[in-house]
């Protein structure tokens, strides 16, 4: 293992030991939260939405908090940045006052420009190109179910979207096979693909990516969906939900997934358009597992990235 990053902007910032050392610590942080921890003792976490939120926004409000340090959860439209102000000087600027920077953005490259600026570590709270905190609660979810990541399959079924990005690189570093069912036109970023390629020749694991959503649920161990227009696509809704209603997740597909298969999403949900509502609130859905994962894995995270 090498030093851990400096900042957390994708999920290959992580190599695969650091990953589940993440995800072990989160483990531990769950079944013992309630004892209080200094970690973050003394230090301030600036907590950045240019989007809305309500998992990030407030599952690391309380991580930072449960870890001894002080949130400062700060909209868009309450600092300059919402006037115009660059990531850049943002990043700079906060680094003179706090410990740590947490930002939800469009691009990516909004992202790395304040990580640039910044002396201090900044996490990625979503972009429009990878969710790797997501991807931290959604291993955690997945171990936590089958005990491991060997010999599993998650398929994702939907929008090749920031979330799909974040699963295909956390998936193949851990060694969880990977497919990814998309509309056509709406296939992850050919990038990613190929880095997620990459990682799983190394872990054994198998990454697919197909408009075969029926091949790709039929005996799969986990059904992951998202919202089939993301923020900031606001406009495209309309056409997308013709474009989309065939990866619908509805209970005759789910049920071609294997027996103890879970369903997973990352929430928000729209019920009736991605995933109908007899799959989400039924038995085998983990969301709400998944949405407090949230704050174990970005407990963990934190701890290991502030020094
Ligand atoms: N899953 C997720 O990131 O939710 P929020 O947009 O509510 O933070
Ligand atoms: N793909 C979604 C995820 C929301 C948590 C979006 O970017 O809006």
């Amino acid at each position: 293992m090498t030093g851990f990053p400096q900042d957390f902007l994708s999920v290959d910032d992580l190599d695969a030991d650091q990953l589940v050392g993440v995800l072990d610590l989160a483990d531990t942080l769950k079944t013992t939260r309630g004892s209080p921890r200094g970690d973050l003792a003394g230090r301030t976490v600036a907590l950045v939405f240019e989007k809305p939120s309500t998992r990030t926004r407030v599952s690391f409000q309380v991580a930072v908090t449960e870890l001894g340090g002080s949130p400062l959860a700060l909209s868009a439209a309450e600092l300059q940045l919402g006037r115009g102000e660059t990531v850049a000087d943002t990043g700079a600027v906060l680094s003179r006052y706090v410990h740590a920077i947490v930002i939800r953005t469009f691009g990516q490259d909004r992202l790395t420009h304040l990580a640039a600026a910044a002396d201090v570590p900044v996490v990625n709270a979503l972009t429009d190109t990878e969710h790797p905190c997501q991807a931290l609660a959604d291993l955690q979810t997945v171990r936590e179910e089958f005990g491991g990541f060997t010999g599993r399959r998650l398929t994702y079924v939907g929008d090749g979207n920031n979330v799909a990005h974040s699963l295909l690189l956390a998936a193949a570093k851990v060694g969880l096979d990977v497919d990814v069912a998309h509309p056509p036109g709406y296939a992850p970023d050919a990038d990613v693909v190929a880095r997620a390629e990459a990682i799983a020749a190394g872990t054994g694991a198998s990454v697919r990516v197909t408009t075969d959503v029926a091949g790709a649920v039929a005996g799969t161990d986990v059904v992951y969906t998202d919202v089939w227009a993301s923020m900031g696509q606001e406009d495209e809704a309309d056409e997308r939900l013709a474009v989309f209603r065939p990866y619908r997740v509805t209970q005759e597909l789910f049920a071609t997934a294997a027996d103890d298969a879970v369903f997973l999403h990352c929430l928000p949900a729209h019920r009736g358009e991605e995933v109908d509502a007899v799959v989400i609130d039924g038995p085998s859905a983990r969301v709400f597992d998944q949405a407090e994962n949230r704050l174990h894995a970005q407990k963990a995270l934190l701890a290991r990235l502030v020094p």
